[in-house]
């Protein structure tokens, strides 16, 4: 499931895409048509000043005086009057239209905001219970983006676009009213012309579908580069990196660069070519409006209203054209954020599952066969039993596949074939939340979110006691730590936080671990990137974890491993011996004793114990 690889190729599909999106506009329907109702007489007003110039050009500068009834009532108007009169009426329309634009403004800002936001809670959601293998398959980039710039683009894009198409079609309809009733001749001349510079519009669609998805792509490209800049400054400052990332980001803000020129490049003739279209329509409506004057079919004030009209009609007409390009982005987008939305973790509960209460028996592995990559084997047919409150230990070649391994009793990865049963239920059978509930897991390097150590901690037991809390410090050697500490356990971690050692690190993360307090604990090379003296207290730490627990360790400390009641060595997927230390170093030209020659004995002649 690489993102890259999926192209919204769903964004041609109208009527499935706004089927999809509906049920998120919904409940905002009343605000949204509350909106367009808005819109019309916003829209319809543009007209306003265009009419008001008939009157001002026929009786203002044609010196005549107006008169009509209204309910048996004669009213005069003066040249005169007429001259403030019509003046101070276009003021005051724009004031009245100027209010509707914000309400407008504001009723569509918030509805889209509120649309965008819907959308992403239920991408996020859908995010955050994904399978791991997925997140190892797609760089941070491409997931920011498809998870966090699509969605604004899709659900806010449609409202402000609806929007603006409503408004610029009644502003259009309003000014094509004017231009009717000036001269019908002349505003049929007029908008066929208009419908003929549309035709270019219709004809980008696919470009422009093109030009987005790459455009996502790169963008995605440069979000990573970024995130890789943060996270690896220290091997880029250490390695001279600076140049490599710089070029990198170059390459790719460039490439956007190249498909934002070409796209202008097939699609930037457009706008010329309707203003060339629109240009002879004006031209005819010029020479056919004066031979209309001259035959005294219609007045100088007709014709100012109506060429006034047709120049204003050709902003509300541009928006629309914009707004049709615009909405083909909308719907790629819309089109890439609905692929998310069925893309299904492929590690998840079967039906009806069981709930998993502790362990009572033990773990097997039966047969298990594990692949990422189709083909090729990590697990090779593994078969292995550990009994409840027993300490495996697992060593073997770096890369044999012993962090796999332990990945798989969690459901971090579905095996392919063969089983793993906790007290003879597949682990499958159990639901996902109460088979992880019930293992502890420390790894080589754990993450710690932004907040306060005591959040990191209680991260583990979220109903834990103070009292267990208290413990979990206390056995996981944190105590002095967080004694030295100005805000103590409250002391904020992270971003712009305090930034702990390695070993602190990791006592957290035991600490975290401890108050769990789950049945089965894995430690997959926890103290591996720590020095001596950091070690030395992590590991004890660690046994504190791990009493009475069942515990998978993978360690490369030859005291760790001799504690151990067991031994598996893997090698290459394959569990090529199982037994105690004592079992496994009489074996001769066994691997384990080839491992223990070369890297655990000369431990044990440097540090005594
Ligand atoms: N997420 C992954 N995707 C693909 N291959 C992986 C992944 N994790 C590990 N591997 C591969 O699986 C093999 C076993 O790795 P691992 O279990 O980490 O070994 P170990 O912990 O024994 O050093 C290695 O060849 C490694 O490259
Ligand atoms: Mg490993």
């Amino acid at each position: 499931m690489k993102l890259n690889n999926t192209t919204a190729q769903n964004s041609f599909k109208y009527g499935w895409l706004l089927s999809r999106i509906f049920p998120y506009i919904k409940p905002y329907m009343f605000r949204i048509i509350l909106g367009f109702i808005i819109a019309v007489p916003f829209g319809l007003l543009d007209g306003v000043t265009a009419f008001a110039l008939k009157p001002y050009m026929d009786y203002v500068i044609g010196a005549k005086t107006f008169e009509f009834d209204i309910l048996n009532i004669h009213i005069t108007i003066t040249s005169i009057q007429m001259a403030v009169i019509i003046p101070f009426a276009v003021i005051l329309f724009a004031v009245v239209q100027g209010v509707l634009r914000y309400l407008n403004g504001y009723l569509s800002t918030w509805t889209s905001q509120k649309i965008t936001n819907d959308v992403k809670y239920d991408l996020f959601y859908r995010l955050i219970y994904m399978h791991p293998q997925f997140f190892d398959e797609n760089s941070s980039g491409v997931i920011i983006q498809r998870y966090m710039g699509d969605p604004g683009t899709a659900s806010a894009g449609i409202v402000e676009q609806l929007k603006t198409m409503t408004t610029s079609i009644f502003g259009a309809l309003g000014l094509i009213g004017v231009m009717i009733y000036s001269s019908w001749k002349l505003a049929f001349i007029g908008v066929l012309v208009l419908c003929i510079a549309f035709v270019p519009v219709v004809l980008i669609r696919k470009r422009i579908k093109e030009a987005s998805n790459r455009n996502m792509v790169i963008g995605g490209n440069i979000t990573t580069n970024i995130n890789e800049t943060y996270s690896g400054n220290k091997v880029m400052a250490a390695y001279s990196l600076q140049e490599r990332q710089y070029e990198y980001f170059k390459e790719q803000t460039h490439e956007s660069f190249n498909v934002n020129m070409s796209l202008y490049k097939r699609s930037g003739w457009m706008s010329p070519l309707m203003y060339l279209i629109a240009s002879f329509g004006i031209a005819i409506v010029l020479g056919y409006g004066t031979y209309l004057i001259n035959s005294n079919q219609m007045t100088a004030g007709s014709f100012a209203s109506f060429v006034t009209s047709l120049l204003l009609l050709y902003k509300p007409v541009k928006t629309l054209g914009n707004t049709l390009t615009g909405i083909q982005g909308i719907f790629v987008a819309m089109g890439r954020v609905f692929e998310l939305f069925d893309l299904e973790s492929e590690i998840k509960d079967c039906e009806n599952p069981i709930e998993l209460k502790g362990l009572n028996n033990g773990i097997s592995f039966e047969h298990v066969d594990f692949e990422y990559i189709e083909g090729h084997k990590v697990i090779k047919d593994l078969t292995l039993y550990v009994k409840k409150n027993e300490t495996l230990a697992i060593v073997g070649n770096s890369g044999g596949g012993k962090s796999t391994l332990v990945n798989l009793i969690p459901r971090f990865y579905d095996i392919k074939s063969g089983s793993i049963k906790i007290d003879d239920i597949d682990i499958r059978r159990y639901s996902l939340e109460s088979l992880r509930h019930n293992i502890s897991m420390v790894f080589q390097d754990n993450f710690l979110y932004t907040g306060t150590i005591k959040d990191n901690i209680m991260m583990g037991n979220p109903n834990a006691s103070q009292e267990e809390l208290e413990y979990a410090i206390k056995a996981a050697h944190l105590e002095e730590m967080i004694k030295e500490l100005p805000d103590g356990i409250e002391t904020m971690l992270g971003e712009r936080g305090l930034t702990l050692s390695g070993g602190q690190r990791q006592r957290v993360a035991i600490a975290r671990a401890m108050l769990r307090n789950a049945p089965i604990v894995i430690l997959d090379e926890a103290t591996s990137a720590l020095d001596n003296e950091s070690e030395a207290i992590v590991q004890k730490a660690m046994d504190n974890l791990m009493q009475n627990k069942t515990v998978f360790i993978i360690a490369h400390r030859l005291s760790t491993i001799k504690n151990a009641d067991r031994i598996a060595v893997i090698n290459e997927g394959e569990l090529v011996e199982l037994g105690t230390h004592e079992e496994l170093i009489n074996i001769k030209d066994g691997q384990y004793k080839v491992l223990y020659d070369v890297q655990f004995k000369k431990q044990e002649e440097m540090i005594p114990g």
